[in-house]
């Protein structure tokens, strides 16, 4: 039996297995065939649309690759208020969005209360439409506090499952410990729970990646975000390459073939790369794109790399080209709340 069959079949693929298939571009067709394959099995050529609303980029954490980084002292910091936030959904409501994205850096620029406050307004609006966080690290009360306020899912990227990489991209007082047990934190609350990776991240090796697969293997997420790493001019990786696109597609075909029943995004980060980074991505076996709701006069503010698109097929309003794009690699962009279909389910 070959790799690729061996993947689609789940005959046990051992590490030196993941390492060919991830590595090498003579696979990536098969690869990217297969995964659109299952893909369709299980999604048709259904599209998820989420509309990611930026809340605030103030932060308190030092991620050596990320440009809200707190030592950023360049960037000016913005929150929204609750009633900015509430606009951002009416807007998107009516253009077909039925999943909201509170995204921000870490910390506790908002309180809990306001958060709750915040998820159980929209869940009133819009009772139709599911609410994801996208907050960080918190603690157990606070997670479970959300979750009784309304909010469905939660997406937290692991970034890296190797202890030593971990220790290269994150300050001392980062662990991938606690963010593991956030990750199952969240799953014991009952989020729907998302992970992932940055690929091409300075230092990463394919070794690396493996890892980031079984952990993903072992956590068993609903949704896996991964995207490349992209430089910013304001952190310590400033002239660190940025990851590669073909690398990107490779990982989400195999990823579509290891959780068949994923929800995996085609990134804004893919997007920022190549000009159909994102089309590619959905080819590659994603199903889910993320548009932005921001405010637009924030939507440069939230610069976590440089270059990050904000403006075209990237900005909410702008569906209908967004909709063109995904109709031209053969996908329907849908108005559903676009939950995980499970297996058995
Ligand atoms: N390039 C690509 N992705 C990044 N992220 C943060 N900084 C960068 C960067 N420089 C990703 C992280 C984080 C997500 C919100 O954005 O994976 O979890």
């Amino acid at each position: 039996m070959n790799l690729i069959e061996k993947l689609c079949k789940y005959k046990d693929l051992s590490d030196d297995d993941l390492e060919r298939l991830i590595d090498n571009r003579q696979y990536e067709k098969a690869l990217m065939h297969n995964a659109e394959e299952v893909r369709r099995v299980h999604y048709g050529t259904d599209v998820y649309i989420r509309g990611l609303i930026e809340i605030s980029n103030c932060c308190q954490n030092n991620c050596f690759y990320c440009g809200i980084r707190s030592d950023n002292k360049k960037l000016k910091r913005y929150r929204l208020t609750k009633e900015q936030i509430i606009s951002c959904c009416n807007q998107g409501y009516p253009l077909g969005f039925r999943t909201f994205v509170l995204q921000s850096g870490e910390g506790g620029f908002f309180s809990d209360e306001e958060l709750c406050e915040i998820i159980s307004g929209i869940k009133t609006a819009y009772p139709d439409c599911a609410v994801t966080l996208s907050l960080g690290e918190k603690s157990f009360a606070s997670y479970r506090s959300f979750f009784d306020a309304g909010a469905d899912r939660y997406l937290l990227r692991h970034e890296t499952a190797d202890e030593e990489h971990y220790r290269l991209l994150h300050p001392q007082e980062m662990t991938l410990e606690n963010r593991r047990q956030c990750l199952i934190n969240l799953k014991k609350i009952g989020f729907q729970v998302g992970s992932g990776f940055m690929v091409g991240s300075p230092g990463q090796t394919i070794k690396h990646l493996v890892r980031d697969l079984r952990f993903l293997q072992e956590l068993q997420p609903d949704m896996i975000g991964i995207g490349p790493y992209i430089s910013h001019r304001d952190t310590p990786f400033y002239d660190c390459p940025n990851g590669e696109l073909h690398l990107c597609l490779r990982l989400i075909a195999i990823l579509r073939l290891m959780f068949p029943h994923a929800l995996i995004p085609s990134t804004t980060a893919l997007g920022s790369i190549t000009e159909n980074g994102r089309e590619l991505g959905l080819t590659a076996g994603a199903n889910v794109v993320m548009p932005n709701l921001s405010p637009s006069g924030v939507r440069k503010l939230y610069e976590i790399y440089n270059n990050k698109l904000s403006t075209k097929e990237e900005a909410a309003e702008a569906i209908l080209s967004l909709k063109q794009r995904v109709a031209s690699v053969g996908y329907n962009i849908i108005t559903d709340i676009g939950h995980v279909k499970k297996a058995g389910g």
